[in-house]
């Protein structure tokens, strides 16, 4: 969309016109950013009865524009500054009113005149009365505006504020944020749109007593980074993430889990209709055999604690019978090559991606490199950034499903 190539840096102008379904469009300004973009409200002066302006100011650190006639702001952004730096319009809830006035090209508010002066893809989300919907006014107005060009995305059947039932209702904010990301992946190529992907992140920590855990030096960064890669590129993420202090990717579904049964759990859950599992998790091979209710005391010179075997998750989701596509990792400290072909054909996998932990490679750094094995073939790909790694092995993943 625009010409920005990338979901995180496009500019929406978001218009909320005079409905009940105002006070929905303050989540979808918070979705809206949450998915990386920079979001500008302006108002009908009739939407502000039914939402205050500083509810979307607060959220989105801008002010919102409603006066077209404004010397302070046209000030510093012109309305024609304004319709120019929107690289995406969405009137969300869209009056009936304003849409009529919008299909008749009148320019008497800011955001109708912006309408008007804009390049960018308007997208509409009507959202009225169903009588009002069903008249054959709007039904014109409606087909009118879709026929040069601008997209309707709703309205949803369901009950209605005034108590009516039937199709009128805005889309709920969710579904409209998902329409915009899924539009702006069909507009950059996105190589996952329609594919739903699991990625399992960072460490597991096994609990010995209520203050003590066995657990290991992953950071989960890179599982994040391929999180963010998957979602960037239109998959549907799930981010499976054991204790870490990192940010959710943008767009991904994230869920927090402790132990490895945990992750083994949280990843059975989710893994129906999933295409692509990419286990990137340094689960915990072994936890102990009793977690302690109270807290081990000091005692002799020695002591002993026996550990169990934790469920292999990644081999779990590979014996499915409806498995998805399956990407393993394998952190090691020698012979990379032949441990890491090994693991591939233990588990049953799709593809491996192995590297070399210790010095100053591999957990903790922000960088990394991988060889990436799959069963005909391989790729190495040389140390950089985890994201840039991510977005390349993210790109092999692509390559390998779309050959069958
Ligand atoms: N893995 C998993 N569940 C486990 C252990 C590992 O899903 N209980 C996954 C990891 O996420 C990784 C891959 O299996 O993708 C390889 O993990 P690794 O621990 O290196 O392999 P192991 O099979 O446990 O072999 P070893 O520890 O002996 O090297």
């Amino acid at each position: 969309m625009g010409n920005s190539g990338n979901l995180r840096l496009s500019r929406v102008l978001l218009g909320v016109t005079a409905g009940i379904a105002a006070y929905k469009a303050a989540e979808l300004s918070r979705l809206l950013i949450k998915q990386g973009h920079q979001v500008q409200v302006v108002m009908t002066p009739g939407a502000k009865n039914f939402v205050h302006e500083l509810t979307f100011q607060s959220i989105t650190g801008s002010q919102v524009r409603h006066m077209l006639f404004d010397p302070a702001h046209e000030a510093a952004m012109g309305h024609i500054e304004l319709a120019r730096w929107a690289e995406f319009v969405l009137i969300a809830p869209a009056s009936a009113d304003f849409i009529a006035k919008l299909y008749a090209g009148m320019a008497d508010t800011l955001l109708h005149t912006l309408c008007l002066a804009v390049q960018a893809p308007i997208a509409i989300a009507p959202a009225m009365n169903r009588n009002m919907w069903a008249n054959p006014a709007v039904q014109h107005n409606i087909m009118g505006l879709q026929q040069r060009g601008m997209t309707i995305w709703g309205p949803a059947v369901g009950d209605q504020a005034c108590g009516d039932v039937g199709p009128g209702r805005m889309l709920e904010p969710l579904e409209l944020s998902q329409r915009l990301k899924d539009y702006c992946h069909s507009s950059t190529g996105g190589s996952f749109i329609g594919r739903k992907v699991l990625v399992t992140a960072g460490p597991t920590y096994e609990p010995l007593d209520p203050v003590r855990f066995i657990g290991n030096r992953s950071s989960g960064k890179m599982g994040f980074a391929i999180a963010q890669a998957l979602s960037d590129e239109g998959a549907d993420t799930v981010l499976i993430a054991g204790p870490v202090n990192l940010m959710t990717p943008q767009g991904c579904q994230r869920i927090n889990v402790q132990t490895a049964r945990q992750m083994y759990d949280a990843v059975m859950e989710h893994i129906q209709d999933i295409d692509v599992f990419i286990g990137c998790a340094a689960v915990a091979d072994y936890r102990p055999e009793m977690m302690l209710a109270n807290k081990i005391k000091k005692g002799d010179a020695e002591m002993q604690i026996t550990l169990v075997k934790n469920p292999d998750i990644l081999q779990s989701v590979a014996a499915l019978p409806k498995r998805p596509f399956c990407v393993g990792f394998a952190a090691e400290t020698e012979n990379l090559e032949e441990y890491a072909k090994a693991k591939l054909r233990a588990k049953n996998i799709d593809m491996i991606a192995a590297n070399q932990v210790g010095e100053d490679q591999g957990f903790e750094s922000d960088e990394n490199a991988l060889l990436v094995f799959w069963l005909e073939g391989e790729k190495q790909l040389s140390k950089q950034t985890k994201s840039t790694l991510a977005k390349q092995l993210v790109e092999l993943v692509s390559e390998q499903l779309n050959k069958d």
